[in-house]
């Protein structure tokens, strides 16, 4: 048996390292593996690099540890799981902890979303998700509302469900066909240009929801899949009225509404759910990243009580499945402790109305930066926020890729992505943390050519 704490040496020459094996997720690979950017350790707002530098995370590792890093009690909730039951089975068999979780979740959501599928992933809820509805329509007979829409821009993860309804062509030109899906227009609009929050002009843009339902009649059509506020699309913000509209059309014409909450869940948007913030209330809501504060992969989707029970019919026998899906890890028991542990951290500190009241301060510091050099626009919502550089040499991705690399060697993990650099700090930020990091962004884009 191995010593604990075998695998990690923190005093490890990473520059010895051989990086050829290992196959990076969403990264220009070449690039890192010439000059890595290795993260050692996380503390609270903060990792520590290789070089022993503290870099300012502000995206919250990856929009999900909104809490921030090295939460003892967090911590302490996996330790303990791990010695009182690190696996159960998750096929027909189950275990206390994910009752619970699942119950205390359903008491989060808006409206009657209580009920809850266990996934691992944003990316596997999305799909999870999709699956629900069709599976939905089938039983209640009518198996013919198969059609998917989602929107350009939109991002669901990866899979071929999510990655289908999703709307960045990058995402999607390297894998051939995918599930067939309709696209809404994107909700971003050069006449809303630095719109501070939710734009006032856009709601019309629901409509075209409509324009999908003339073309394939509502009776072939499942489900619509958007989220509230898109993050990894670049801080794409719902204008005003407009979730409420497509919440309006798809009540109309019996669609179900699905809101990914994959990042404006658990917080990001100042409330347990942008449903919640916004008062539109979707039929299905999906939750991961913020779940478990990010520590163990766990996703959720959350489920009105009647969907559930169309599928609960005593036309089966009872030893039959009502859904035939699932993953091995779905409710994983420590996940279910990771994830109780993080209410319950968020709860105690009230991180919720925390990022609610910090999203002030970011809307102020992100939008002063308007008429810094190649800055296009500027968005934000809730604790999130995101600035848009002009492309150069038509490509839209360079000054976000060089202002990220030059913010990382001062000391601020930002993340860049399509033509924007993105924003999501940790719920607790400081008033002079988010300065700092708005004042650097400033020098490091008036450098960039
Ligand atoms: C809205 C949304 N849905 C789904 C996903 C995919 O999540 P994962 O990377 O955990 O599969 C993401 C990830 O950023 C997301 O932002």
């Amino acid at each position: 048996m191995g010593e604990i704490g075998q695998y990690w040496n923190p005093l490890l020459d990473t520059s010895k390292l051989n990086l050829d094996a290992h196959w990076m997720p969403f990264t220009a690979s070449r690039a890192f593996k010439a000059s890595p950017r290795m993260i050692v350790g996380g503390d609270g707002h903060y990792f520590t690099t290789d070089d022993g530098r503290r870099v300012f995370d502000s995206l919250s590792g990856l929009w999900c540890t909104g809490a921030g890093h090295n939460i003892a009690p967090i911590n302490e909730a996996i330790a303990a799981q791990l010695s009182k039951l690190d696996f159960a089975p998750s096929f027909q068999f189950g275990h206390p902890l994910s009752f619970q979780l699942a119950e205390r979740l359903g008491e989060l959501m808006p409206g009657k979303l209580n009920r809850v599928f266990f996934t691992n992933s944003g990316s596997e809820t999305a799909d999870t998700s999709l699956k629900i509805a069709r599976a939905y329509w089938r039983a209640v007979g009518r198996p013919e509302k198969t059609k998917l829409i989602g929107r350009a821009k939109g991002y669901h993860g990866v899979n071929f469900g999510g990655m289908s309804l999703g709307g960045i062509g990058p995402n999607r030109k390297q894998f051939g066909l995918g599930v067939e899906a309709d696209h809404l227009p994107s909700t971003l609009l050069p006449e809303n240009a630095f719109a501070q929050g939710m734009p006032q002009y856009g709601e019309h843009l629901a409509n075209y929801l409509e324009h999908i339902i003339a073309v394939n009649d509502a009776s072939n059509i499942a489900a619509v899949l958007v989220e509230p506020m898109s993050g990894s699309g670049g801080v794409v913000v719902p204008p005003q009225g407009y979730l409420e509209r497509l919440r309006e059309i798809c009540t109309q014409h019996e669609i179900l509404l699905i809101f990914d909450e994959v990042i404006t869940g658990l917080g990001r948007s100042g409330a347990a759910t942008a449903a919640e913030k916004l008062n539109v209330i979707p039929d299905i809501i999906n939750l991961a990243k913020q779940l478990t504060n990010g520590l163990i992969p766990m996703g959720a989707v959350m489920l009105r009580e009647d969907i559930h029970a169309a599928f609960m019919s005593d036309d089966l026998p009872a030893h039959g499945i009502e859904l035939p899906h699932g993953y091995t890890y779905s409710a994983h028991p420590i996940a279910a402790a990771a994830a109780m542990a993080t209410l319950d951290y968020m709860e105690d500190r009230n991180l919720f109305a925390q990022a609610n009241d910090r999203a002030e301060l970011l809307q102020r510091l992100i939008h002063d930066l308007k008429g810094t050099r190649n800055v296009v626009d500027i968005r934000n919502f809730g604790l999130a926020g995101a600035i848009q550089l002009a492309p150069r040499d038509s490509d839209p991705t360079v000054r976000p890729y060089e202002a990220g690399i030059a913010l990382w060697q001062k000391d601020n993990y930002v993340r860049w992505g399509g033509d924007t650099l993105q924003f999501g700090p940790p719920f607790d930020s400081t008033d002079a943390e988010l300065e700092q990091l708005f004042v650097q962004v400033g020098e490091v884009l008036e450098s960039i050519d």
